[in-house]
């Protein structure tokens, strides 16, 4: 892995990033509830890559669609951005919640984190990943490594509530049976996901969404972008490799991963300067999803920065027949 690039990008990236998502997530909604993720993943796709490469940076795809071969864009090694400005590393989640959106539940969003080249965990065939995130006020009480119950504990007397007030989200796995039974024996409210592990490690990381923690294993490149959104929002995330089998096991440890480390919000993002934007599809605890109102389409997007700590929660109306004639263009 590259060490990080220290030239300094001088303005707030996320600015333009928004639009990306936006953009993403207006065409992804025209899918909600219609029982194909695939077509809605795809309109996503196609919408991100049209608006990214107005965005002024020189930008690699480091956690994108998979390899070039199955994902004719935004595959991972793509070069995007108009070519100028920074030199960056790209995450993109074009539509975080398929099956969400495919089945018009809540949760589902369009998300971008751009960070210093070299500054982004590159998970090669690291699929799934053992996370837990929190907010600001818990980030120095989580251990991994630790019982849940332990964390649990250390997390309340962060907050200085009880174990009780705390609320977890855990994705809806067979793979989460022992931890959901811990969770509640030690007392803690357990909230079932069926996707989209994103979102709540975001809400997690923020006052006010009703989420305290998110615990168990999901996507290794979903984690790496929601520690992109934790670094930004002053909150922590761990995370650990989490091989399904002996033979990706193998695979990982030939590949140079050390499948017994603990991954800081640092080991995930190193660089200092990450700029993430997401928008909401369909509503959620962390944002109101994609909403025709008249002729306008109403987006509400959170657009970060770490190097100033800004979050901007931004609602924006589009008209309708600006979106259409995008759509025109997207293919
Ligand atoms: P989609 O592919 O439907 O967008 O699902 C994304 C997701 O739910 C992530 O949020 C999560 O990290 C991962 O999939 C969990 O993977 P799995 O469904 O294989 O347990």
């Amino acid at each position: 892995m590259s060490d990080v690039d220290r030239s300094i990008p001088d303005r707030n990236l996320a600015l333009e990033l928004v639009r990306v998502t936006e953009s993403a997530a207006t065409f992804a909604a025209r899918w909600i509830g219609r029982g194909d993720k695939i077509a809605a993943d795809q309109a996503a796709v196609d919408a991100m890559r049209l608006m990214l490469d107005t965005v002024s940076m020189r930008g690699i795809v480091v956690i994108g669609e998979g390899e070039k071969d199955e994902a004719p864009m935004l595959y991972n090694g793509e070069e995007v951005g108009d070519g100028t400005g920074p030199e960056v590393d790209v995450a993109v989640d074009p539509l975080e919640g398929t099956r969400l959106t495919a089945l018009g539940m809540p949760n589902a969003i369009a998300v971008i984190a751009v960070a210093e080249r070299g500054a982004l965990f590159f998970p090669g065939a690291a699929l799934y990943m053992d996370k837990i995130a929190v907010g600001p006020e818990a980030a120095d009480a989580i251990d991994i490594d630790a019982t849940p119950t332990e964390n649990l504990e250390r997390v309340a007397e962060a907050k200085h509530v009880a174990v009780n007030d705390l609320t977890v989200v855990v994705l809806e796995r067979d793979r989460h049976v022992d931890l959901i039974a811990e969770l509640r024996e030690a007392g803690a409210r357990v909230n079932l996901i069926r996707d989209g592990d994103v979102a709540p490690a975001i809400a997690a990381a923020q006052l006010g969404t009703g989420v305290d923690l998110l615990m168990g294993i999901g996507g290794t490149p979903e984690g790496v972008i929601s520690a992109a959104a934790i670094k930004c929002l002053g909150g922590a995330m761990q995370g650990k490799l989490w091989p399904r089998n002996e033979v990706e096991r193998a695979r990982l440890i030939e590949d140079g991963f050390d499948i017994d480390r603990v991954l800081t919000t640092d080991d995930l993002v190193k660089g200092e300067d990450v700029f993430v934007a997401a928008t909401g599809v369909t509503s959620g605890a962390l944002m109101r999803g994609v909403r025709v109102v008249g002729d306008h389409v109403e987006t509400e997007s959170l657009v970060m920065r770490s190097r100033s700590g800004t979050v901007r929660r931004i609602t924006a109306t589009h008209p309708l027949t600006k979106i259409q004639s995008l759509m025109k263009g997207a293919r």
